[in-house]
């Protein structure tokens, strides 16, 4: 029987996403609540590995104050990073290659330090994996699942995914006139590195013509078929939404810089790629929009703060419950505990029988393939 909890500690991971504040408001106040202290780790764990870094100090107490109005703010007051994971630790060597070393001693250590009993660990797959791992190590750890990219399993949605698609569908719709106005084909590129939901999500809400994700390699010849054939009927402009990951069936993927020791790979240039080889095959004006990293930025939709705010309240419940090794996630009845081993190291892409995918279908969207 594990002692009960007197302090948690919660932290951010990997790229942003819209709701994160509000996750970091809703376990402060569901542990203050409770009489549990909370603290919170800057950067990811960086304000334990590199607590010289931090002049107020790499893990400081979060009090109400310190929380109060940000629900709606976009980001995290914590910090986050996607480089760094502890268990992979990126070290140079004197002849200038890098080596990986395990540093997730010292978080387990700082924690038995300072008697924090617990760590609510708000991120995407690789927190998550991280935290799946110091779970195994002996800590007490709840996951909370965030990306824009909807990517995670074992969760119907991740928070931050519903303002992205929201803002990219408003992108879309500002796009038509522009673009019907001058008769062009607008490339949109969004991101979603291993898996489409942005772009199907946004794409079928802001009637993309074509949509290009990982999950369908495309043949660039069935796009330019449709943006002929749209002509043909004296539709003079396309849409084509384009997610980073999206590769045609005989090429390769546009990789703007490999993976490094502690770091995923990036991708990106896509969307001028096939802007390009439109313009060639059909003739006709084309631009581009990349969206990129605005689709991160911004208030969370009330939809993906209320999530957040369910997810932090539920991570504390849990924790309070004594559960660990588990996150929160959404299912179709309410917020429910999955084990982190379920979700660690696993992709969610986009079912290709969806009944989402099968709607573009019926509306005559060209997926390339
Ligand atoms: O994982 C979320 C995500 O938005 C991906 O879709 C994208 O490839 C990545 O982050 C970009 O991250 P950054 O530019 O911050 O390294």
């Amino acid at each position: 029987m594990k002692s009960p909890i007197k302090r948690i500690a919660v932290n951010t991971g990997g790229g942003d996403a819209p709701g994160l504040n509000a996750v970091i408001q809703s376990v402060l106040i569901a542990a203050a609540n409770r009489g549990w202290e909370c603290y919170g780790i800057r950067d990811g764990f960086n304000g334990i590995l590199f607590p010289e870094r931090y002049a107020e100090g790499g893990v400081a107490r979060l009090t109400r104050d310190k929380v109060r109005g940000i629900g709606h703010l976009g980001g995290t007051i914590l910090g986050t990073t996607n480089k760094g994971n502890p268990l992979h630790f990126p070290i140079k060597m004197p002849d200038g290659s890098t080596r990986e070393i395990d540093r997730s001693d010292e978080i387990l250590t700082y924690f038995a330090t300072h008697e924090i009993d617990a760590l609510v660990s708000i991120g995407g797959d690789g927190s998550l994996t991280i935290a799946e791992a110091l779970h195994r190590k002996g800590l007490r750890v709840v996951g909370v699942p965030k990306t824009i990219d909807n990517d995670l399993d074992q969760t119907y949605t991740t928070f931050g995914f519903d303002t992205a698609v929201g803002f990219a569908t408003e992108c879309l719709d500002r796009l038509h006139s522009t673009a019907e106005s001058h008769q062009r084909v607008m490339v949109v590129e969004v991101m979603g590195r291993y898996a489409g939901w942005i772009a199907l999500h946004a794409g079928i809400a802001g009637n993309a013509h074509a949509i290009l994700m990982p999950e369908i390699p495309f043949n660039l010849d069935k796009v330019a078929t449709k943006i002929r054939s749209r002509d043909a009927d004296g539709r003079l402009y396309s849409i084509v939404l384009v997610a980073e990951g999206a590769q045609p069936s005989d090429g390769h993927r546009e990789l703007l810089a490999p993976a490094e020791v502690g770091h995923a790979e990036r991708l990106g240039g896509i969307g001028e790629r096939i802007a390009r080889d439109l313009a060639e095959r059909t003739g006709k004006d084309t631009r581009v929009v990349v969206l990129g990293h605005l689709l991160r930025g911004g208030s969370p939709t009330a939809f993906d703060r209320l999530s957040a705010l369910r997810f932090g309240a539920a991570a504390v419940r849990a924790l309070d419950e004594g559960h660990t090794g588990i996150m929160v996630a959404l299912g179709l009845t309410g917020v429910n505990h999955v084990a982190l081993a379920e979700v660690a190291g696993r992709m969610k892409a986009v079912p290709l029988d969806c009944d989402t995918v099968q709607t573009g279908r019926d509306l005559g969207i060209c997926f390339g393939d």
